[in-house]
């Protein structure tokens, strides 16, 4: 990605780190004045290379837009050109914020429907923590359910903070309506899902675990993540009768790729 101009971004600080284990990890950046984002948008944020340029990458915001700060839920990819000098860093260190955030993948380019399914491996869980903390959301949907698919049981991470959105006060009336549905696909504790996404939406399992019905009238998706596994979670619902999302043809589902 070419480094924006200048006058494009702002230099923020870190201001808290936190170590999932040796591959996740997240932090937060100062939040200048005026940055605005709707949940689901993606900010891009820089880190020079040492030779007076820049590496750019995408990601998802996962605080709600009325926070102070910016957070962020990052892989660490050992040999990844902007990921392997993140881990370096830590709270006081420098990060470039591209000054206007980015993306489509927000819940307003749905149409209203019963249930909202917020369908992530890895990473991609990041835009729908931000999602999750916005009020609208809770009052349009009567359920919302987040599907988190992950390979080994310590990639589900949090876990504190989406129990906690089941009690937050902005939403409290609401937020029985959460249904969270761990997917651990390599070393699944007994009584977890264990198959990827498109498999658990093909053999009934999703909805069953949730207690839910799929229908086009009254579910719609969201798919974030593996790019492999939103074009084959995509294509089983379009097997199901379910249809992308289009300005001119509202359908049941938006997706976004996680790289
Ligand atoms: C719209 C959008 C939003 C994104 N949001 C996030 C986010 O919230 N958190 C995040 O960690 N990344 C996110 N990414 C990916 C991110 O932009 C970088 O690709 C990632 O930080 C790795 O950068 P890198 O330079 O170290 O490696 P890269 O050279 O960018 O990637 C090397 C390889 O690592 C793998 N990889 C890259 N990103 C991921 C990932 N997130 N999970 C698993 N494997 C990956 C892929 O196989 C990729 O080919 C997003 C990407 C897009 C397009
Ligand atoms: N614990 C770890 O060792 C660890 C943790 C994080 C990241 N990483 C590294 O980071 C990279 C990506 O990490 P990640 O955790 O985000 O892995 P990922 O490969 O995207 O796996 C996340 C989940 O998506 C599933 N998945 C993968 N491809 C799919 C497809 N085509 N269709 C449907 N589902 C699919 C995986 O199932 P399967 O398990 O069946 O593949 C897993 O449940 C890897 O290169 C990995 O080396 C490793």
């Amino acid at each position: 990605m070419a480094a924006p101009a200048e006058e494009k971004f702002t230099t923020e600080r870190i201001i808290a780190w936190h170590r999932w284990h040796d591959k996740l990890l997240s932090f937060r950046l100062t939040r200048p004045e005026g940055y605005r984002f709707t949940p689901g948008q993606f900010a891009r944020l820089g880190l020079p290379l040492g030779n007076g340029g820049f590496v750019w990458r995408a990601y998802s915001m996962v605080s709600a837009n009325w926070d102070e700060h910016l957070e962020f839920y990052s892989i660490v990819v050992p040999d990844g050109l902007f990921t392997s000098r993140l881990a370096l860093l830590g709270v006081g260190s420098e990060v470039l914020l591209d000054k206007h955030a980015n993306g489509f993948f927000t819940v307003d380019r749905l149409p209203d429907g019963k249930d909202l399914w917020l369908l992530a491996t890895g990473t991609g869980l990041a835009p729908y923590l931000s999602i999750l903390q916005d009020p609208d959301v809770w009052q349009r949907f009567g359920h919302i359910v987040l599907v988190h698919g992950v390979r080994q049981r310590d990639d589900l991470t949090y876990q504190n903070e989406i129990r906690a959105l089941t009690t937050h006060e902005l939403w409290a009336e609401h937020g029985h309506k959460l249904r969270y549905l761990p997917v651990v696909t390599r070393d699944a504790p007994d009584g977890v899902l264990n198959q990827r996404l498109p498999a658990l939406l093909a053999n009934g399992e999703l909805a069953r675990s949730a207690n839910l019905l799929l229908s086009p009238a009254s579910s719609r998706f969201m798919i974030c993540g593996n790019p492999a596994m939103v074009e084959a979670t995509h294509r089983q619902l379009m097997s199901m009768g379910y249809q992308l999302s289009r300005l001119r043809a509202p359908g049941q589902i938006v997706l976004e790729n996680g790289w």
